[in-house]
């Protein structure tokens, strides 16, 4: 039986004081069962200080990136263990957001490279993590054209099997898995809930073929894009759906605390 695991990603907002508010809001409106795992992964800055805030209670604090070099001359970026050694217990991976995968910046994604992440910098980020033992979750998911030309598991497959190639199934203890369409994140247009999970089923059997079935069922599958109190509950009662990544409604206490509620 797979432990449900909620996570707030609070992209690129809040300042220290502001994240230590939203944590303590967290604190006394989750008394964390054991029936559900939470985490929030703040940006880089607030980690050190939302992880102070949390100590002794049981929810955990994680990143939004991670570059997969440990040390060296890589200027602006951060190592897996240096997210261990600021509090860290996961890290997300591949979000459609670092991977440029979203509508009309004001400089073009393309232009940019934004952050560059590819399959392959996702692979060797997701081995990184592995070997410093920190939860990677790794998002995956089609962008509506993508979905509109019937290529959505094709799609996702691919970033699968791309983002783990060469990960054998003995390093996979902690492990994680976000289903996020593109077309869902911050638009309020939610996956609905059975398709939502038909894709993770989809998720879990392409698992099982690249690995073995008794890896596959131990992995999270979650989903994110528009998770709300409203919709959480009715997501995380389908049966391949084993939590929820949740944006916007992270920064919300009242609205996080529903969504980890409705988990149990
Ligand atoms: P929203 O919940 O704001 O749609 O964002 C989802 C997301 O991108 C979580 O990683």
């Amino acid at each position: 039986m797979r432990k449900k695991l909620v996570v707030g990603n609070w992209k690129m907002n809040l300042i220290q004081p502001q994240a230590v508010s939203l944590v303590e809001a967290l604190v006394r409106k989750i008394a964390v069962t054991d029936a559900v795992e939470v985490a929030v992964c703040p940006p880089y800055t607030s980690i050190g200080a939302v992880a102070q805030a949390l100590k002794g209670t049981k929810i955990s604090v994680g990143a939004q990136n991670v570059f997969w070099k440990d040390s060296g001359a890589f200027t602006g970026c951060v190592s897996a263990p240096m997210l261990a050694d600021a509090g860290c217990k996961l890290c997300i991976v591949g979000h459609s957001e670092t991977r440029g995968r979203f509508g009309k910046l004001e400089i073009d994604a393309d232009d940019v490279g934004y952050f560059a992440e590819t399959d392959k910098t996702v692979n060797q980020k997701i081995k990184a993590l592995l070997y410093h033992s920190l939860m990677p979750i790794l998002c995956v998911g089609e962008t509506l054209a993508e979905r509109e030309a019937g290529n959505t598991d094709d799609v996702i497959r691919r970033q699968l099997e791309g983002a783990l190639a060469g990960v054998d199934c003995s390093e996979l203890g902690c492990f994680s898995v976000a289903y996020e369409p593109v077309w869902a994140i911050g638009t309020g247009q939610v996956c609905d809930s059975k398709e939502a999970s038909r894709v993770c089923g989809m998720i879990r059997k392409t698992l099982a073929g690249m690995y073995d079935q008794e890896t596959a069922d131990a992995i999270r599958i979650l989903y994110g894009g528009s998770v709300k109190g409203s919709n959480s509950k009715e997501l995380f009662s389908q049966p391949d759906i084993d939590g929820g990544l949740v944006g916007g409604a992270s920064l919300d206490p009242d609205d996080f605390a529903t969504i980890v509620l409705s988990a149990v």
